[in-house]
């Protein structure tokens, strides 16, 4: 189909939601991107840091059409082997009992949510609270649309479903004087991703483990974008030491297949009982084969050093040739999701515009923030590539 006739059709037909850029891609192969017109880029963003493996994996495609020709879907009312064999997988370690396979991000935070609510509910304790922080971003649905800490995405959709308060991140105090007797769980992203790449400091993170333990309430990490190994770690907590109660999974679980999964150990993994929680597409038997690929390349290749090899030459590359100018407020993250942060004088999605046009993918997020996460098989080349067109853009940006 004619790119202008997409665009002919998008306009009219999909509910306005995305604001997108002029362009189609059609095909990918290793971090390269093709679009409708032939044009290569190379890319630093993922899908929204989904694709981990690149494109055109042929593990993951063989896996994906190997089992496409067996049985794509089952329903939950049957076993299914892929699923079976993930399960395995995702709790070999011990770290977490049990799991609840979904579809994407919020539907993994609402099972956290919902398994927060069960065991109030069913021990009569009344704390149905949870704690979330400001600047958060848990979803869309309407409960994670108001755990996230951010008015301008859930105010338009009220009323709200009741229970979530919110507290300034990175301050254990005010998490220690929210913790009213109703508060049942904190809930928090390891590195708040959409807001900017804004790492927990390590003794919040610490802090707050400790604290959730001592009072007896459940501590949820969001990891649907920092899990799955983008931080150079499966789980980004383990750079903290620490073992939340619950986590949710979801964007690279798959290496592009929509799955996600929330994990839970001790009394949050035992809270469902059969009818309490389900789903008809979440664990299929397509997704489950896609996502042990991903799976077994982290746990038994050494996929995840190379994540923090390639992390550690891009945060060295964006500092060594970004830095000096005035406009960067600050250059962070870990493994291969790092933000740089720009003075607000510089608009930072028309930065994001101008790499594209040079043939470079990158995001961005809150705080005038440029997100780059790309797939774990970035090379040296491509990221010197990257951060030389940056440069390039910064040289000749004047505030
Ligand atoms: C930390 C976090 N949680 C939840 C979500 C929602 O995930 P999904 O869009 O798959 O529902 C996102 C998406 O960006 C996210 O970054």
């Amino acid at each position: 189909m004619d790119f202008e006739k997409i665009k002919e059709i998008e306009k009219d037909h999909c509910m306005k939601v995305f604001k997108r850029n002029n362009i189609c891609f059609e095909r990918g192969e290793g971090c390269t991107l093709y679009d409708t017109a032939g044009h290569a880029y190379t890319d630093f963003f993922s899908g929204i840091a989904v694709n981990c493996l690149g494109y055109n994996n042929p593990d993951l495609v063989k896996a994906i059409c190997d089992q496409a020709a067996k049985i794509t879907h089952t329903s939950n009312l049957f076993y299914n082997i892929p699923q079976a064999e993930l399960l395995e997988k995702l709790t070999k370690d011990g770290m977490f009992s049990r799991a609840f396979l979904c579809n994407s991000g919020a539907e993994a935070n609402e099972c956290a949510i919902k398994i927060v609510r069960k065991l109030a509910n069913e021990s009569g304790s009344g704390k149905t609270t949870i704690l979330t922080a400001k600047e958060s971003f848990h979803g869309r649905t309407l409960a994670t649309v108001t755990a996230t800490g951010q008015e301008k995405y859930s105010k338009p959709f009220a009323p709200l479903p009741d229970g979530f308060k919110y507290v300034p991140f990175n301050d254990l105090d005010a998490l220690r004087e929210a913790t009213t007797p109703d508060v049942g769980a904190i809930m928090l992203e390891c590195i708040q991703g959409e807001s900017g790449v804004r790492p927990a400091t390590y003794d919040y993170l610490v802090g707050a483990y400790a604290f959730a333990k001592q009072k007896g309430i459940l501590l949820i990490l969001d990891e649907v974008q920092t899990g799955v190994g983008r931080t150079g770690k499966f789980y980004c907590f383990e750079h903290y030491g620490i073992q939340p109660d619950i986590v949710t999974l979801a964007k690279g679980l798959g290496g592009g297949v929509p799955i996600a999964c929330c994990l839970a150990r001790g009394d949050a993994a035992e809270a469902f009982t059969a009818g309490d929680h389900g789903t008809t597409f979440g664990g299929g038997p397509l997704a489950c084969a896609a996502a042990n690929v991903v799976v077994s390349k982290l746990q038994d290749t050494d996929l995840l050093d190379r994540v923090t090899a390639m992390g550690d030459y891009l945060s060295d590359s964006l500092s060594r040739k970004l830095a000096r100018h005035k406009f960067v407020i600050d250059i962070r993250g870990k493994g291969l999701l790092r933000g740089v942060q720009l003075d607000e004088k510089v608009n930072a999605a028309s930065i994001a515009g101008k790499m594209l046009s040079l043939g470079v993918v990158i995001g961005t997020c809150g705080h005038n923030t440029l997100r780059i996460a790309p797939p774990y098989i970035i090379t040296k080349e491509e990221i010197d590539d990257m951060t030389d067109k940056l440069e390039i853009i910064f040289s000749n940006t004047n505030i």
